[in-house]
C-alpha cells in the first residue's frame, strides 16, 4: 500500500483493531471433539475447494490493508496452519508489511520437524503457540481422535525451541469428564521449562461441538488444582487487553495462564479480528456472519476501496459476545456460529 502512516480505526466501543488472525485452511490431521467432532467433520464432510482458498498474495494483500488500519500483530492459524502449501513463503511476505511487529502460529505441532521449525524461524516467524490437551496416550487419542503419538507433538515442541523459539506457549483446552485429569501431569511437565502453559475454558465457539456449560472446568477450579501442588500467584498482564491471565510458581519456575473465555469475559479489549481461508471477516470468535473481502478484491477493488470496507466494518462493530453470554436466548446462536476451524483461535 502506498500510505505508510496507521490510520487508527476504532469501532463503536472505542476499541482498535491490534490483532489479525488468519486461517489459511479450513483442514485439520486432528479431530479434537471440542472443534472438529468426526461425526461431523468425518468422510463426508465439504471442506473448502483449493480454488476458494484466498491465494497467498492475496492474504498477504488483505493483511497490508489491515496493517494500514492500525494492526500490530498477526497470528497464522487453521484448521492446522502447517498443511497449507508454501506456509513459510506466506510468512516471509507477512512479516516484510510495514507495522507488523509481530507474528505467531498456533499449530498441533504434529508437523513440526526439525527442518520446519528452522524454516519457520527463518521466513521470520517470531513465535509459536502448540495445542496440546493430554500427555498420556490414551487421553490424547480421546481428546484428538487421531491415532498420532503424544510424543511427536513434544518433539515437535523441542524441534522450535531447538531453532530457536522462545517462551513457547502450550493451548490447553480442558472439558469436564474428557481431560481434567490431565491439568496436574501438564502443570508438572512444563513446569520449568521455560514454555507457558495456558488452560483455556472449553468454549461454546461453533455450532457442532453440543457445548454444555456444566462441561466448563472454570479457571478458578483449575488454579485451585494446581495451587494446591504447585503454589501460584497473579502476575500483572503484558499488555492492555491481554487473553490469558498470568501467574507464576512461587518457586520460579516459570509462567501458566488461564483463559477465562467464559467465566470471566474480556470484550472490553478486545482488539482482534479474523479472516478465514476463504476471505471472510469476523470481528468475533462468535460471529454468525462474516464479512467477504475476497469478491470486492477479486472484482478489482483498490487498496482504497479495501480500506474503506474494512474500516467501515470496523467502525460499527459492536460484538462483545462473551460478555453477554447467558443473556441472549440461545435460538439466537444456536446453529449458526462460525466453526473454529473456519478462523482460527
Ligand atoms: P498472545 O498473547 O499474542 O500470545 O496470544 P493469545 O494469548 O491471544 O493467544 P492465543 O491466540 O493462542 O489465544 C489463546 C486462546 O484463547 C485461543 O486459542 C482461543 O481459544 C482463546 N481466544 C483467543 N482470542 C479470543 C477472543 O477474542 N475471544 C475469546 N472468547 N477467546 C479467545
Ligand atoms: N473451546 C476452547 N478452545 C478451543 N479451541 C478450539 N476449540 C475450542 C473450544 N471449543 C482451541 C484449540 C487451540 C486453539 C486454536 O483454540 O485447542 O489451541
Ligand atoms: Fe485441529 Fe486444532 Fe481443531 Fe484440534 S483444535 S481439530 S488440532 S484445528
Ligand atoms: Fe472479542 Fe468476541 Fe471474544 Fe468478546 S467474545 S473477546 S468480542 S472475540
Amino acid at each position: 500500500m502506498a500510505s505508510t502512516a496507521a490510520i487508527s480505526s476504532v469501532d463503536a466501543f472505542g476499541r482498535s483493531i491490534r490483532d489479525l488472525r488468519i486461517s489459511v485452511t479450513d483442514r485439520c490431521n486432528f479431530r479434537c471433539v471440542y472443534c472438529m467432532p468426526r461425526e461431523i467433520f468425518g468422510p463426508g464432510y465439504a471442506f473448502v475447494p483449493r480454488d476458494e482458498l484466498l491465494q497467498l498474495e492475496e492474504i498477504v494483500r488483505i493483511a497490508k490493508v489491515f496493517a494500514a488500519c492500525g494492526v500490530k500483530k498477526v497470528r497464522i492459524t487453521g484448521g492446522e496452519p502447517m498443511i497449507r502449501r508454501n506456509l513459510e513463503h506466506l510468512i516471509e511476505m507477512i512479516a516484510s508489511i510495514e507495522g507488523i511487529d509481530d507474528i505467531s502460529m498456533t499449530t498441533n505441532a504434529s508437523y513440526l520437524s526439525k527442518g520446519r521449525a528452522v524454516a519457520l524461524k527463518d521466513a521470520g516467524l517470531k513465535r509459536i503457540t502448540v495445542s496440546l490437551d493430554a500427555l498420556d496416550e490414551e487421553t490424547f487419542r480421546t481428546v484428538c481422535d487421531v491415532e498420532f503419538p503424544v510424543s511427536r507433538v513434544l518433539e515437535g515442541i523441542e524441534n522450535a525451541r531447538q531453532a530457536g523459539f522462545e517462551n513457547i506457549k502450550i493451548n490447553a483446552v480442558i472439558k469436564r469428564g474428557l481431560n481434567e485429569h490431565s491439568v496436574l501431569p501438564l502443570a508438572r511437565y512444563f513446569h520449568g521449562t521455560g514454555s507457558i502453559l495456558r488452560f483455556i475454558e472449553y468454549m461454546d465457539v461453533g455450532s457442532t461441538n453440543n457445548w454444555k456449560l456444566d462441561e466448563v472446568v472454570s479457571a478458578r477450579e483449575l488454579v485451585a488444582m494446581i495451587n494446591k501442588e504447585m503454589p501460584i500467584e497473579p502476575v500483572s498482564p503484558n499488555y492492555r487487553g491481554e487473553v490469558a491471565k498470568r501467574w507464576r510458581y512461587v518457586d520460579d519456575g516459570g509462567e501458566v495462564g488461564f483463559i477465562t473465555s467464559v467465566t470471566e469475559s474480556f470484550c472490553g479489549d478486545c482488539s482482534r479480528v479474523r479472516l478465514s481461508a476463504v476471505g471472510q471477516i469476523y470481528t468475533c470468535l462468535f460471529a454468525t456472519e462474516g464479512f467477504d473481502i475476497r469478491d470486492p478484491l477479486r472484482a478489482g477493488a483498490s487498496d482504497q476501496d479495501l480500506l474503506e470496507i474494512v474500516q467501515t466494518l470496523w467502525g460499527k462493530r459492536e460484538d462483545r459476545y462473551s460478555e453477554l453470554r447467558g443473556q441472549i436466548p440461545v435460538d439466537v446462536f444456536s446453529d449458526a456460529k462460525v466453526e473454529m476451524s473456519h478462523i482460527g483461535g
